[in-house]
């Protein structure tokens, strides 16, 4: 199947674009595994004539609105964002409503329609200096309530309201004080991802995204590594010589519905293709290079 994925894209001048929580055989085969951050970049940067996008929806709508004239595709059509769900246009349009001063920040886990509403966009690679970067004094941050902890916490001059309130992923909710404990009895540094809850980021030694890990695993031989498992195999293969501890049951379902036998297909029957309408496009457009521009 590897022969074959190679065989093709070479054939339709493709390039395969995985997040670090894909599987490993999945992120084998990509050109490019990265955070949402720098697939973003990716996407936008490419001159390949066809993208499969190995990741959730929202990375591949990201990926088609930074290069509308390329055919963006994901070799499954269900993949989805449970986080990215908890928001709608509605509760931003009321939020809006009852906070006329406050600029909307959403981060990349979101619908291109909520989007489509936004001020700027974010990833937890750089949702603190996005925020920072505003005039505003007052942001509406959503839909993950934990990384609107994390900006406020560094930026205590703002005032972010979380939208929805209790904003969260499954995934990274489930980290607990008992693994905390665990991880300390067993030695090494915590890194966390910043949409695990606040007492696990006062816990931790680092909090970074998942392309801030790999930047930072070079600061110790030994991590726990608190996001999704996937991680700490991405890790291990960056860093054979040092240690990495996951935990087994921080599985993003979603994630793991691409197979390679997916990707296969997906190459030789071109689907599923990303579209969405042109004017949200335009708009959502706007506040990802809005981003992009802060970030670099
Ligand atoms: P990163 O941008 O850090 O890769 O995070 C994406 C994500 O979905 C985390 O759950
Ligand atoms: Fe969404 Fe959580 Fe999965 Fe990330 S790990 S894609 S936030 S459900």
């Amino acid at each position: 199947m590897k022969e074959k994925i190679a065989t093709l894209k070479k054939e339709k001048n493709a390039v395969i674009l995985a997040h670090n929580y894909q599987l490993p055989e999945v992120q084998d085969v990509a050109d490019f595994t990265g955070d949402s951050l720098q697939l973003a970049v990716q996407a936008k940067e490419t001159t390949a004539d066809l993208i499969v996008f190995c990741g959730v929806l929202f990375m591949a709508e990201t990926a088609k609105i930074l290069n509308p004239s390329k055919k963006v595709i994901m070799p499954v059509s269900d993949a989805g964002c449970p986080l990215a769900d908890q928001l709608t246009p509605e509760m931003i349009l009321a939020a809006k409503a009852e906070h006329p001063e406050a600029a909307v920040v959403l981060y990349v886990n979101s619908t291109a329609a909520c989007k489509a509403l936004a001020d700027i966009v974010c990833t937890s690679a750089n949702a603190v200096a996005v925020v920072e970067s505003l005039a505003e004094d007052t942001v509406l941050f959503g839909p993950d309530s934990n990384l609107a902890g994390y900006v406020q916490r560094n930026l205590p001059e703002k005032t972010i309201i979380p939208l929805p309130p209790g904003g969260h992923c499954y995934v990274h909710s489930e980290f607990t004080a008992e693994d905390v404990e665990e991880a300390r009895r067993r030695g090494g540094r915590i890194i966390c991802h910043p949409e695990c809850p606040a007492e696990i980021q006062a816990a931790a030694d680092v909090i970074a995204s998942t392309g801030g890990m790999v930047r930072e695993a070079t600061g110790a031989r030994v991590w726990n590594v608190f996001t999704e498992k996937e991680m700490a195999w991405r890790l291990k293969k960056i860093y054979p010589d040092r240690t990495f501890y996951a935990k087994e049951s921080a599985v993003c379902h979603d994630m793991k519905k691409t197979t390679l036998a997916d990707v296969l297909r997906a190459l030789e029957e071109e689907e599923y293709d990303i579209t969405l309408p042109g004017d949200v496009m335009e708009r959502a457009r706007g506040a990802i290079e809005r981003m992009i521009a802060v970030s670099g």
